[in-house]
């Protein structure tokens, strides 16, 4: 038996967390999923994460992301996640809440590059890559010869007078109706900033509109290689377990 992780990521929608094979980036075993919990307070995401951890029949270290900025193990920002986690002890609350056992709290976005670095579209690529998520908004993680650059929140950067994730998020997609190639011009304009000011050797590109690459990727006019996610919505997952493991603990 290889070595094992557990990984949790808590989205606005789903708390999902499975046992990951460290060695292969793999699930052992299902994904288990609950509802995010309604207002999602960290008291209630907390019960909920060791709800997951105890159906698994899992009791070692675990990862949990969060989608937010996490420094010093304290959540920052609270993006589609109740307002209140702004400021909370995310590490030492989901500790208690798993009787005390190692616990490492970071962004999902970050979790979902650290998993797509080492097993997915940007294993055996040296130099700076950027993951970006395109979902409701867009969410970043920075990696520069497999070493990450936590809580980059370049879905906020400006690109011509609007924050990026209000110009080129999937959601804004769905919310204007706009064909792929016109939204496709709108994640050009935003990749064409993230290069002028951070020259990334590589991008992935993740979310659930990856799936979809081969309808937009085509379309874009930048100039960095742009790479579909490969592992999908098991990034977040197995990313969280990777840090957990290797101590990376923002
Ligand atoms: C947040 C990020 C998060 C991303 C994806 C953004 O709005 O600021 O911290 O990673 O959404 O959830």
């Amino acid at each position: 038996m290889g070595r094992h992780g557990f990984g949790v990521d808590v989205g606005g929608s789903g708390v999902k967390g499975a046992l990951v094979d460290l060695d292969t980036g793999e699930l052992v075993g299902d994904r288990i999923k609950i509802l995010t919990p309604q207002p999602s307070t960290p008291d209630a995401v907390a019960d909920t994460v060791a709800e997951i951890t105890r159906l698994a029949g899992w009791s070692g270290p675990v990862g949990v992301t969060i989608p937010g900025v996490v420094t010093g193990g304290i959540a920052r920002t609270a993006a589609n996640i109740d307002p209140s986690w702004i400021g909370t002890d995310a590490r030492a609350l989901f500790g208690d809440a798993l009787g005390g056992r190692a616990v490492t709290v970071l962004n999902d976005a970050d979790a979902a590059g650290l998993a797509e670095d080492t097993f997915g579209a940007g294993r055996d690529r040296r130099g700076l890559t950027i993951l970006l998520t395109f979902g409701t908004g867009i969410g970043s993680a920075l990696l520069h010869d497999g070493v990450l650059i936590p809580n980059t929140e370049f879905g906020h950067m400006e690109v011509h007078g609007k924050e990026a994730e209000h110009r080129a998020a999937s959601s804004v997609k769905e919310d204007h109706d706009l064909s792929y190639k016109d939204w496709a011009k709108q994640v050009s304009k935003v990749l064409i900033r993230f290069e002028e000011l951070l020259w990334p050797d590589l991008f992935i590109a993740g979310g659930g509109i990856s799936r979809k690459h081969d309808k937009w990727i085509p379309h874009l006019t930048n100039r960095t290689p742009v790479v579909p996610a490969a592992l999908r919505n098991t990034a977040g997952i197995v990313g969280a377990a990777l840090a957990v493991e290797a101590g990376i603990a923002p």
